[in-house]
């Protein structure tokens, strides 16, 4: 989920709520969960999705939960209690998600979510450092445990040279000052090293005054630090990969991304899936029988052509759900009925 500040900067999300899960009933509506159907959510979270694919798959489906934060295991056990039977809660990152169904014996399933980002309870938990609006540590790991990325935030920006930093910022932040930003940090790090989130977000506003109207200036540079520091966009690519492959006929995969870059993997993803010799047209050298693309028929259908977005009530609700973009496709049923038609908004 993207930074909790509004168009004019200020908070856009009273601390301390919990998690409210962005495109409840879009979901549901797109992920079709049936009872007795094996399903995944790969963001566990608060367990909010969870819960509402858990009430549709009883008596007897079953939900794999994912997640790589500790925390929210913690924070929702008696929603793990309640749902016992049925769910399955696996702390690790989506990316090992073949591996883990694998040790469990399921080759396939009929369904999966990835609700992207991190939660508010994330989010407004200063010592997590995930946000410029309050002072913590720089760390932003999502995973804080976990000792395969021991680097956080701090670490990048103390050790990272400037080359670095900047493709951080212009890549994972679109962040168009990344260079000067990138140099005020190498310069400034001689002093003091970066320690906080407030100290950094200072020298971001003194970089780039606030102008009313616009982002606040450490929005960018922040989303870039917390996209290297969780590898988000390789986490995502794996686990969307690995997602169609374990899709049943008529199963179905969503994902709700939060900003353009994520978008941008879910959609050439499901693009790619769905047509496949749109993406295998490029001319070779060779024989001319061999360069005609051979025909190739997909057995995957995009539920939504152009994403889903929140609802003006919802954002006004909920303003942390105005970035998000939902996509779903399916794997063709072995018999498609004639009334198959897509979720568009
Ligand atoms: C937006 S929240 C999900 C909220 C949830 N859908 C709900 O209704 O409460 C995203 C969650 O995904 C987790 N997450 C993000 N990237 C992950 C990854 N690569 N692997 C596993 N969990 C991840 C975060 O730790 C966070 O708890």
């Amino acid at each position: 989920m993207r930074e909790s500040t509004t168009r004019r900067g200020i908070a856009a999300h009273p601390p301390d709520q919990p998690h409210q899960s962005v495109l409840l009933q879009e979901v549901m509506d797109a992920l079709a969960p049936s009872p007795g159907g094996i399903y995944v959510d790969a963001t566990f979270g608060d367990g909010g999705h969870s819960q509402a694919i858990l009430q549709r798959i009883a008596p007897n489906g079953k939900l794999f939960a994912l997640d790589r934060d500790g925390s929210a295991w913690q924070r929702n056990q008696t929603l793990l209690e309640t749902w016992s039977e049925l769910l399955t809660p696996v702390h690790t990152p989506f990316s090992r998600l073949r591996t883990v169904l694998n040790e469990h014996g399921i080759t396939t399933i009929q369904g999966i979510l990835f609700d992207l980002g991190v939660s508010s309870p994330q989010l407004d938990d200063a010592k997590r450092g995930f946000s410029f609006q309050y002072d913590g540590p720089l760390d932003m790991r999502m995973d804080q445990t976990n000792a395969a990325a021991p680097f956080n935030a701090a670490t990048i920006v103390n050790t990272y040279d400037k080359e670095d930093l900047a493709d951080i910022f212009f890549h994972y932040g679109e962040e168009r000052h990344a260079r000067r930003i990138a140099q005020a940090i190498v310069h400034d790090r001689q002093k003091m090293p970066f320690t906080t989130t407030r100290q950094l977000a200072s020298l971001l506003e003194r970089i780039q005054p606030y102008q009313p109207g616009q982002i606040h200036p450490a929005t960018r540079v922040f989303q870039g630090l917390r996209i290297a520091v969780n590898q988000e966009l390789q986490e995502l690519q794996t686990a969307m990969d690995d997602a169609l492959a374990l899709l049943a006929a008529g199963g179905r995969a969503v994902v709700i991304s939060f900003h353009s870059l994520e978008d941008r993997i879910v959609k050439q993803t499901f693009r790619q899936a769905a047509d496949p010799e749109q993406a295998n047209n490029t001319p070779f050298a060779g024989p001319e029988r061999l360069r005609q693309p051979k025909k190739m028929i997909s057995d995957f259908h995009l539920l939504t052509r152009k994403p889903i977005l929140p609802s003006a009530q919802e954002i006004a609700r909920n303003p942390r759900a105005r970035s998000a973009r939902l996509r779903a496709i399916e794997r063709l049923p072995s018999n498609p009925s004639p009334a198959h038609n897509e979720t568009t908004p």
